[in-house]
């Protein structure tokens, strides 16, 4: 059978993962046929890596000169709407980051894109294609605990991402960038649609790294609660130095079940630098992800010829609208209802500020 010809859009952090996996792992199946990135060396240097032999600057010009299946697409949050809008637009397969995009307009956009080309959209929550959280998914929906009544999740990040994540203008800030994937887990636990969220953050850490973007947060907890009347709560730490940590219980009215250790042979506890280490930790998403992520890539492989998408348009822009939700509770710090964000009279104001500098 011919190989499924992928475009891969970005060959930064993740471009580089999705390309390793790809190659190494789904090679039988599909090829990363050319890298896109403005950042000619970036995208050389991933190139020269994988033997992939096409590398341009643009989408625009990948798609003038090349023939594909799909697009992983692997760029910054303000660049996936035009870029997943355009790949979908002429016709082929998506792959797209978390978070979809900035905004609720881009992902009813992105989402219409899809539809209209009848491609398949995959959005990248690498947690949905991890063995254990599926197998907690599908001990909660079988009912044998009952119903959930407390969601606990946390994702601390090791360190500092790159300066755009870190700024609600062009990122939407942490919550979107590090904690999206507790917005997804949770909503999806629940089985239920969020009502409202809180968000409370601090910043421990900025200063001393040299960040002084505004708005700029270290530390966030949230609570959202549910049409189900079940509660959530989400932290995350980014930079939290000692590993990355992802985690999650959640109590219903006849058990509990917890998915992840924060290390591959569980925890008893943790220091960082020079300290105790009673147990290792996981390094990286990559590390913890790492199946996962060849999964993902696998099933997108298989969804360009058909096969049913496992987290799409509809759980991406559910998380988006956590996120702004969020980010609006943060910002006027009060309790806000997810109606408010889904209005079509509402903009996210602090992204204006980004558009009007550009
Ligand atoms: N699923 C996960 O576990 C996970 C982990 C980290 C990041 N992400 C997401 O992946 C995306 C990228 O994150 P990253 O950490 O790899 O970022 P990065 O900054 O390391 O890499 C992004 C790359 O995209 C390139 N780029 C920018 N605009 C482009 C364009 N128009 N066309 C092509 N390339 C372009 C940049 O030059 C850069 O090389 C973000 O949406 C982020 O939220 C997901």
């Amino acid at each position: 059978m011919r190989k499924k010809r992928l475009c891969m859009v970005g060959a930064g952090r993740v471009g580089r993962l999705h390309t390793r996996n790809i190659t190494e792992r789904v090679g039988h199946r599909a090829e990363v046929a050319a890298i896109v990135d403005p950042d000619r060396r970036t995208a050389e240097e991933l190139a020269g890596d994988y033997d992939v032999s096409v590398v341009c600057s643009s989408l625009d010009e990948a798609l003038e000169g090349g023939d594909f299946d799909g697009v992983v697409i692997t760029t910054p949050t303000f660049t996936h709407h035009p870029l997943a809008v355009r790949a979908l637009d002429a016709g082929l397969h998506v792959h797209l980051e978390k978070p979809m995009a900035m905004n609720l307009r881009e992902c009813a956009e992105i989402k219409a894109s899809a539809e209209r080309a009848g491609a398949a959209l995959q959005v990248g929550f690498m947690r949905r294609f991890d063995h254990d959280f599926i197998q907690a998914a599908e001990l909660l929906r079988g009912g044998a605990i009952g119903a959930p009544v407390i969601i606990k999740s946390l994702t601390h990040g090791p360190g500092l991402p790159p300066p755009w994540a870190n700024d609600i203008r062009t990122s939407n800030g942490m919550l979107a960038e590090v904690n999206s994937h507790d917005l997804d887990t949770v909503g999806w636990f629940a089985d239920s649609a969020p009502v409202d969220i809180h968000v409370r953050v601090a910043n421990f850490k900025g200063a001393a790294r040299g960040v002084s973007t505004e708005h700029f947060y270290d530390t966030m907890l949230a609570t959202i609660a549910f049409e189900s009347g079940a509660l959530a709560s989400i932290a995350g730490v980014c930079p939290a130095d000692y590993g990355y940590d992802a985690r999650v219980e959640v109590t219903c009215t006849g058990g509990m079940v917890q998915v992840g250790e924060a290390g591959p042979a569980g925890l008893v506890s943790i220091s960082a630098g020079e300290a105790r280490r009673c147990a290792p930790v996981f390094a990286s998403w990559r590390d913890r992800f790492a199946e996962a992520y060849v999964r993902e890539m696998a099933e997108f492989v298989a969804a360009t010829d058909g096969a049913p998408v496992r987290v799409g348009a509809e759980d991406g822009t559910r998380a988006v609208a956590l996120v702004l939700a969020g980010t609006l509770s943060m910002l006027e710090e009060r309790t806000v209802s997810l109606t408010e964000v889904t209005s079509p009279a509402f903009v996210p104001s602090w992204q204006a500020a980004a558009r009007s500098e550009a």
